[in-house]
């Protein structure tokens, strides 16, 4: 059973990489910011749906309540790798949301701190963009402008790991996240407290749409979504022959903006894990739970899906096909937890991300690790210990 699986699985994880966007690592333009809150360089934009032409630059440390008057949910989107305000998630999903829900947007914009091509160095720069995001939530629910109930991130790429981060800053536990496609890039080797996980919030979603490219494989949340296996998209070879990798990529927040007012839906089925899935050894009947933005706090796992090539991508519930006649051939291989198990695709994720770091990078785990500096520091402790209830 073992090796029959190995090669199709190999065979087809080699033709899914795509490039790894990490290049030109070490321009000396590209720098490590050491810095305060707030600071110049990580700006928030507060957008309602009246002021969405215009929308006001917050000041964290001088707050006008009547500014979130009246009080409605808030949105924080949150850029990654060489983004700015209006670059994704932004770019698709604020306009929907303001268009069809009655809620404050803020937009984070911290472009000068993960300017291309300085990837390491934006790595490195998140801890301090999500000090600067904690220190605005702090200050919005200790002021009682905004409940903490009401807030909810969004974070697109490294911006899903400036999601996860921002978790290590607050005094309260955040109520939602989701992250759309969180970059793998350097954080499947760092440290928990570097990257988007389930103890982050008290619902964290997640879509992964390029798992061996720019985002991964790995569940990150209560609830993962692969929608297409969450490796290729259907329609980006046509889209972006170039780069395949990045329409992919982008693909999370494109179908997180659909969601929000699809009549159809995302509609996607569990299955124990995405080896299993790939190996078509999940029920293809039964149940069936949306995806993204309506998805319900309530769902637990990971959960399969396919969408169309282009715009409108959601293709609603999927028909059901019987297959239980081929599953049962397989019930012993599960009994011996033989498949059923997250850990072989993760391990086989981490030697990929290894492998291509050494390739593009030229150089060995240990020295990548020196030059990131993971060392831990006692401000990025969390606070969970004594989070405020
Ligand atoms: C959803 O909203 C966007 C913009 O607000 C609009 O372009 C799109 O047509 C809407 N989709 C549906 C199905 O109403
Ligand atoms: C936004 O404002 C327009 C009018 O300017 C209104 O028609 C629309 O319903 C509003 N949308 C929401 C979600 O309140
Ligand atoms: C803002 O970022 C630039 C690098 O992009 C840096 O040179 C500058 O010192 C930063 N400013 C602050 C206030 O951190
Ligand atoms: C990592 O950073 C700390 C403090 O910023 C510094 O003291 C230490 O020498 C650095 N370590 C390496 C391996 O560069």
């Amino acid at each position: 059973m073992k090796s029959t699986v190995w090669l199709p699985l190999l065979a087809f994880i080699w033709g899914s990489a795509s490039a790894n966007p990490i290049v030109g690592l070490f321009d000396p333009a590209c720098q490590v910011v050491t810095g305060e809150c707030p600071n110049k360089n990580v700006s928030f934009w507060l957008y309602s749906n009246s002021t969405r032409e215009n929308p006001k630059l917050l000041n964290p440390l001088d707050l006008n309540p009547w500014d979130f008057q009246p009080p409605r949910p808030l949105k924080i989107l949150i850029h990654g790798y060489t983004g700015y305000r209006d670059f994704a998630p932004n770019s698709y999903i604020r306009p929907v949301l303001l268009d069809h829900e009655d809620v404050y947007v803020i937009s984070i914009d911290y472009g000068p701190l993960v300017a291309y091509p300085c990837y390491i160095q934006a790595v490195q720069n998140l801890p301090l963009v999500s000090r600067c995001l904690a220190q605005l939530i702090n200050n919005l629910v200790d002021r009682a402008i905004v409940a903490n109930d009401q807030i909810h991130l969004i974070g697109f790429s490294l911006g899903g790991q400036v999601a996860g981060q921002t978790a290590n800053y607050v005094k309260r536990k955040l109520k939602r996240i989701t992250g759309l496609d969180p970059a793998k890039p350097l954080f499947i080797l760092g440290p928990d407290s570097r990257r988007l996980d389930q103890g982050d919030a008290d619902f964290v979603d997640v879509i992964h749409t390029d798992a061996f490219g720019r985002g991964y494989l790995r569940s990150a949340g209560h609830v993962d979504f692969y929608p297409n296996f969450g490796v290729k998209q259907p329609g980006c070879m046509e889209e972006n022959m170039q780069d395949p990798g990045s329409c992919n990529h982008e693909r999370a927040p494109r179908f997180y903006a659909e969601s929000i007012n699809s009549t159809v839906g995302f509609w996607g089925r569990q299955c124990t894990s995405w080896l299993v899935q790939l190996l078509a050894l999940c029920p293809t009947t039964g149940a069936q739970s949306l995806m993204g933005y309506r998805v319900s706090n309530e769902l637990r796992g990971s959960y399969f899906l396919q969408t169309a090539g282009k715009s409108p991508f959601a293709l609603g519930k999927m028909p059901d096909v019987d297959n239980r006649q081929t599953l049962a051939k397989f019930h012993l291989n599960f009994k011996h937890n033989e498949i059923a198990n997250g850990y072989e695709p993760q391990l086989l994720e981490a030697f990929l991300e290894l492998d291509k770091v050494k390739v593009v990078v030229n150089m060995d785990k240990a020295d990548l690790d020196k030059q990131l500096n993971w060392t831990h520091r006692a401000e990025d402790e969390p606070l969970s210990k004594n989070l405020i209830k």
